[in-house]
């Protein structure tokens, strides 16, 4: 437990919130009178428990107008915002929390209308990559580096990077335990671990793809009824990311890019981005213990992870992995999926976020580290829809994931007040994984000999054309399920 005297302000009290809340209030002392949540739906009912212990609940919206006259009135110099809403825009809320002292974290980097843009915006125009390098920019006109403030911390953004280097640290312990490496690379290995010096470890390694691999097993008896999205975690949330261009950290082993693929002009360039919705840009990956297809959905941490893991040669780039996430959502959200398809893209207005009807299941969350010795590894956790609910009775597996992120990178931000804008990777991952852990369910991490041609058949072998790089198994394309999958 640590504690806290200031206040605390939560935006957006949906699916996340309310599993955070009460892991919260495990982990920090705070007086519940000094806890305000906002949300512009009424969420009072939800909150009754908590209420009657003092939090106080206020009906209200986080706007363009209003933002500054609005959190001012719950939050000042000390305080903390913990933002678990959608489409407050990033740079704006930094720089007022930035401007009156006041500590924030959120999960995602979002804007006020994502969809203002229009379809003849450039694909890059459209990326995550350019939001960071518009909160870089701003950043960079700071003197000092005030407030914390931590961007993208939920699972995935979130806890992934924290796994990415501890699975880094065990893929390079075991391959000196087994001997993978010798001599000079091996003493090399083993001060990289020491140093903590992730992107030399990754390269020295010989690291190619990480996908943050997912894959949500929770399901229900009480079936998706036609003309309804149903998911495990924000609805909003889901369709604003994944209908827009997918992005991968693009790593220097690539030798093509993939078809309506674009490249930065400015910034550290570690991303492409593809004209083409993360939905239905589907790849191959692996999860404890099978082969899943999965979704380039972008994600921060596609490029925070890529960007922390190059090895630079003055500005050249010598090193650098391929990442991306690889995401298999629950059964009710694929149909979903595709029923919104259907409707060119519209979203249901009927939607569900799955909790007490879910009957089993778990939501398999982890990085799956390709390249090296054992060619995979997969770092991560398999967490039970039965685990969720004995941690916080009502919550599911997935939302578990998130909350327990956003209360270790606050209780670091806590501890840390001063820090400027972080983002997942800056943190210290050992402090985030000791804290997440019991939260986490089975905590895994494993060697698999898998490659994505690994299991890679041909049900027309000599009348297609299978465009497959037999000799570097890590090349994207043979990830890249497309009109050649047989
Ligand atoms: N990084 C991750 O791993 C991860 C995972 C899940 C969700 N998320 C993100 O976390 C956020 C919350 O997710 P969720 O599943 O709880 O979503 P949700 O839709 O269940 O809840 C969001 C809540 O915020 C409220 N809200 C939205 N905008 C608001 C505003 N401007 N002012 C006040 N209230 C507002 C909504 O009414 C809703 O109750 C989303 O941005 C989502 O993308 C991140």
């Amino acid at each position: 437990m640590i504690e806290f005297k200031n206040k605390i302000l939560f935006v957006g009290y949906g699916a996340v919130a309310e599993c955070t809340l009460p892991i919260l209030f495990k982990h920090i002392t705070v007086p519940a009178k000094n806890v305000t949540v906002m949300d512009f739906e009424d969420r009072s009912e939800k909150l009754k428990k908590w209420t009657a212990k003092g939090v106080r609940f206020v009906r209200d919206r986080v706007t363009e107008e209003n933002l500054g006259k609005l959190l001012a009135k719950h939050v000042g110099a000390g305080d903390l915002l913990i933002d678990l809403a959608w489409n407050i825009d990033a740079c704006v809320v930094l720089q007022w929390c930035r401007d009156n002292g006041v500590r924030y974290i959120n999960t995602s980097t979002e804007l006020w209308d994502p969809y203002a843009v229009g379809p003849n915006q450039h694909p890059t125009e459209k990326t995550l990559y350019w939001r960071h390098m518009n909160l870089r920019r701003m950043i960079s006109k700071w003197k000092g580096k005030g407030a914390t403030a931590v961007i993208e911390h939920g699972a995935n953004p979130g806890l992934i990077s924290h796994f990415t280097k501890q699975g880094l640290i065990d893929i390079g312990n075991a391959s000196l335990a087994d001997k993978k490496i010798k001599g000079r690379a091996a003493e090399s290995v083993a001060q990289f671990i020491k140093d903590r010096s992730f992107n030399q470890l990754a390269q020295a390694l010989g690291v190619k793809v990480i996908h943050c691999s997912e894959r949500d097993t929770q399901i229900t008896n009480k079936p998706k009824q036609v003309d309804e999205f149903v998911n495990t975690w924000s609805i909003e949330g889901f369709r604003e990311e994944g209908t827009t261009t997918a992005e991968m950290g693009w790593g220097t082993h690539e030798k093509q890019l993939p078809a309506l693929a674009y490249q930065h002009k400015e910034g550290p360039k570690n991303q492409i981005c593809v004209a083409r919705m993360g939905i239905n840009m589907w790849v191959r990956s692996w999860v404890p213990n099978y082969s899943i297809q999965g979704m380039v959905v972008r994600h921060g941490e596609a490029f925070t992870i890529s960007d922390k893991l190059t090895v630079w040669d003055g500005k050249k780039a010598v090193y650098r992995p391929t990442v991306h996430y690889a995401y298999c959502p629950c059964d009710m959200a694929i149909a979903s999926l595709n029923e919104m398809r259907g409707y060119n893209y519209k979203l249901n207005a009927n939607q569900r976020i799955m909790n007490d009807e879910i009957t089993t299941g778990a939501d398999i969350l982890g990085a799956l580290i390709m390249g090296h010795g054992y060619n995979s590894w997969w770092v991560g956790s398999d967490l039970s829809i039965e685990e969720s609910r004995r941690l916080v009775p009502h919550q599911n597996a997935t939302t578990m994931q998130v909350a327990i992120s956003v209360v270790a990178a606050s209780m670091w931000m806590i501890e840390n007040p001063l820090e400027g804008v972080r983002v997942p990777d800056d943190l210290p991952h050992d402090y985030i994984l000791d804290i997440a852990k019991p939260y986490l369910g089975k905590w895994i991490s494993t060697p698999k000999d898998w490659t994505p041609l690994a299991e890679r058949g041909n049900a027309f072998k000599g009348y297609n054309k299978q465009d497959l790089d037999r000799k570097d198994p890590w090349q994207f394309k043979n990830f890249l399920i497309g009109e050649h999958e047989a």
